[in-house]
């Protein structure tokens, strides 16, 4: 497979997140050039040099970049990762006036050297930045978007595809709303295949997927990074793989649908907030955002999941 076009990435952030997303980046071809900005010149040019000495075993993606900004020029999308991580104990939401700082200091950098790209925030908490973001960036809505829920819904899909023995890929479900602790799962559209999940047997007959299993599943997806970070202080291998495809949407111009955060204007009553529900991505980012069944409570959580994220905002000056 070779690499989309002569399209042009650039990648915020030479940190594992980073390092991680733009190595994704290479093994998946999901651009043609891929380059890689740190502020710490030493760690970026180490990084690249290390990324550029396995491309001979990859595909045709080409690796450069460093401490020099100017490496982002006329870049087709950027990816940011720059910013305080999480720490135990943390919420994503802890670091969003840190991040928001970074983020005002950056982003004009960026839109001067690169005003055409599409921007997606990776750095937490992803929601708000995007907010902080688009305000800064004042680009249409969809340009500048988060990777959202996207990681999350992959964690749901592997769980859900662990418990039933069935590839991960024929598992169809949503996790939205924050990427944080009040993201939620649209049980009511989740399936495995045509089957909903609240059907699923085993061969026995018996359900594989009673209440208290879907309670369980939704508290592993709603700690999952808790655990990891937990063990091995950071995530970064799955969200970089995540932010990977992602690029590759918008890059290869797909129209996938996918659960990002982008600012919302009039849906379901919320405005000026940017959570995650499935929408279209495309080569103009969030193309469409798409008006998903939901029920009684899942209509509330998503309300809550709005309020806190506002709430994160408002108290941050945004
Ligand atoms: C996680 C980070 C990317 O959920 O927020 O792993």
């Amino acid at each position: 497979m070779t690499a989309s076009g002569n399209t042009k990435l650039a990648v915020i952030g030479a940190g594992s997140v980073g390092t991680s997303l733009a190595y994704a980046a290479l093994i998946r071809n999901s651009a043609r050039e891929v380059v890689l900005y740190d502020v710490n010149a030493a760690k970026a040019e180490a990084e690249v040099l290390d990324l550029a000495h396995g491309t001979p075993f990859t595909g045709t993606s080409r690796i450069s970049g460093g401490g020099d900004i100017d490496v982002v020029a006329d870049a087709d999308m950027i990816v940011i990762t720059a910013g305080a991580k999480q720490n135990p104990g943390q919420t994503r939401l802890d670091l969003a006036a840190t991040n928001a700082g970074i983020l005002e200091q950056l982003m004009p950098q960026l839109l001067e050297r690169a005003p055409h790209a599409v921007y997606l925030l990776v750095t937490n908490p992803c929601d708000v930045l995007t907010v902080v973001a688009q305000q800064i960036a004042q680009l249409p809505a969809g340009r500048v978007f988060s990777s959202g829920t996207l990681l999350d819904s992959a964690r749901l899909r592997w769980l859900i595809a662990e418990r039933a023995c069935i590839a991960a890929r024929s598992v169809h479900a949503h996790i939205v709303g924050e990427h944080g602790d009040t993201e939620f799962p649209l049980w009511s559209g989740a399936r495995i295949g045509p089957t909903p999940i609240r059907e699923w047997t085993d061969t026995d007959g018996e359900l594989v997927f009673p209440p208290n299993v879907l309670d369980q599943i939704r508290h592993d997806v709603v700690h999952a990074a808790d655990r990891v970070i937990a063990g091995k202080g950071a995530t970064n291998y799955a969200i970089g793989l995540s932010g990977a495809r992602i690029v590759e949407a918008v890059l290869r111009g797909e129209r996938a649908v996918m659960q990002v955060s982008s600012v919302l204007e009039g849906y379901r009553g919320i405005d000026g907030v940017a959570l995650s529900v499935p929408s279209i991505v495309g080569s103009g980012g969030v193309e469409r955002v798409l008006d998903v069944p939901m029920d009684a409570v899942e209509l509330g959580q998503l309300q809550a999941s709005a309020e806190a994220l506002r709430a994160s905002a408002v108290s941050i000056g945004h």
